[in-house]
């Protein structure tokens, strides 16, 4: 029926969302879609591909964010070393261990480790927390530290470690530099070779709504994940710090962002994507919002108090005041309520099913 059918710079809908790979031409094209019946149209294909390649489980990760202190300097980030009005909490090795057994007593067979750049924590301090982890509960660990020496990985991946999630955060390397004072994307995207080279699973992404940043980066981000052949992409929207220099910039358009991580699921098929607190921050049940479009995972927090309020990346963070324990019931009954299954499994990458 030709009225179903939207055409737009030589290109049908339909066909685009068929085709079996899509080129960056395709992308922007989806990405650029304005018409709302086009828009739902979009978010029903990557909910099918969704469901095809990942079925319909979500996977919790219950996330630690350990230390507040940052070396880098990201503009965008309240953790940045310049940040002078932050109060800076380290939590210490044993707290850390204590956390994940709590993550574990929940049920929940991911524990990430995150904090800032922060090399207070060695490498054997961090080998200590990795093993006693390890050593206690039946989980998979995710790395989240920034970027660290590749020696350190070695020793991290052979202390048991399974995954490490550095977003490369643009693929615009002009952008890149200009939010980084002291790093290159070039050396970034090193780091991600090399920490797949020796087996982490490896998690990448974007932030969406940098200043600067065009439709055609976003589709460069999603076409970089797919060269990186990453585990799992996180696709999340910018929401501004007040202590930061790019507090006066607006925060990322929702509708933009939730295009962007229906797209990336049609190209990136059987990859992890979390539906992020970032976007749960951005609007209110902004979670339920991103599970639809083909997230498969979200991060429950489980950093205690009275810490967690100081992880302050951005303004209006959701969870900060609540109970550490609470978060993961409060996602468990949202999932269900979708009609969605809480995953009993580890939730290791699709693209490796068995380790
Ligand atoms: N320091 C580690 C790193 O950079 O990989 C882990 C912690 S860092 C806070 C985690 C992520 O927060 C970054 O990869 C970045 O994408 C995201 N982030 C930082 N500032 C943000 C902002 N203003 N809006 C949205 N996401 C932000
Ligand atoms: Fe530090 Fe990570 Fe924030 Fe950059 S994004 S300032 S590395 S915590
Ligand atoms: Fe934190 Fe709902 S997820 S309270």
């Amino acid at each position: 029926m030709k009225k179903d059918i939207y055409i737009a710079d030589d290109k049908i809908l339909s066909d685009v969302l068929n085709k079996p790979q899509l080129n960056k031409d395709d992308i922007v094209y989806l990405l650029s879609l304005k018409d709302d019946k086009d828009i739902s149209e979009l978010f029903r294909k990557a909910d099918s591909v969704r469901k095809e390649f990942c079925g319909d489980e979500v996977h919790l990760r219950g996330i630690i964010e350990f230390s507040n202190y940052c070396e880098a300097d990201c503009v965008y980030c309240g953790l940045r070393k310049g940040n002078k009005q932050l109060d800076r909490y380290r939590m210490s090795v044993e707290e850390i261990i204590e956390t994940a057994k709590h993550i574990h007593s929940a049920g929940i067979k991911t524990v990430v480790l995150q904090s800032g750049e922060d090399f207070y924590y060695r490498k054997e301090d961090i080998t200590r927390i990795i093993k006693s982890i390890k050593d206690n509960c039946d989980v998979a660990i995710t790395l989240s530290l920034g970027e660290r020496s590749f020696e350190e990985y070695d020793e991290w991946k052979s202390a048991g470690a399974d995954r490490y999630l550095l977003k490369h955060e643009t693929a615009n390397e002009k952008l890149y530099s200009a939010l980084h004072s002291h790093q290159k994307l070039e050396e970034r995207l090193a780091h991600l070779k090399y920490l797949k080279s020796i087996g982490f699973q490896v998690g990448s992404g974007n932030i969406i709504g940098l200043p600067g940043q065009t439709i055609e980066d976003i589709a460069d981000d999603i076409l970089l994940c797919k060269e990186i052949d990453c585990d799992m992409c996180s696709f999340s929207p910018f929401i501004p710090s007040k202590d930061t220099p790019l507090r006066k910039i607006s925060k990322a358009d929702l509708e933009f962002t939730l295009k962007t991580m229906a797209v990336a699921r049609i190209v990136l098929k059987n990859t992890h994507i979390p539906s992020t607190t970032a976007l749960g921050s951005l609007v209110e049940n902004g979670r339920e919002k991103g599970l639809e479009v083909g997230a498969n995972v979200v991060m429950p927090n489980y950093t205690p108090n009275p810490y967690r309020q100081n992880y302050k990346i951005y303004e209006g963070k959701i969870c900060i005041s609540d109970d550490p324990l609470a978060c993961a019931g409060c996602l468990r009954l949202k999932i269900e309520g979708m009609g969605r299954k809480v995953s009993e499994e580890k939730g290791h990458s699709l693209k490796r099913i068995k380790r």
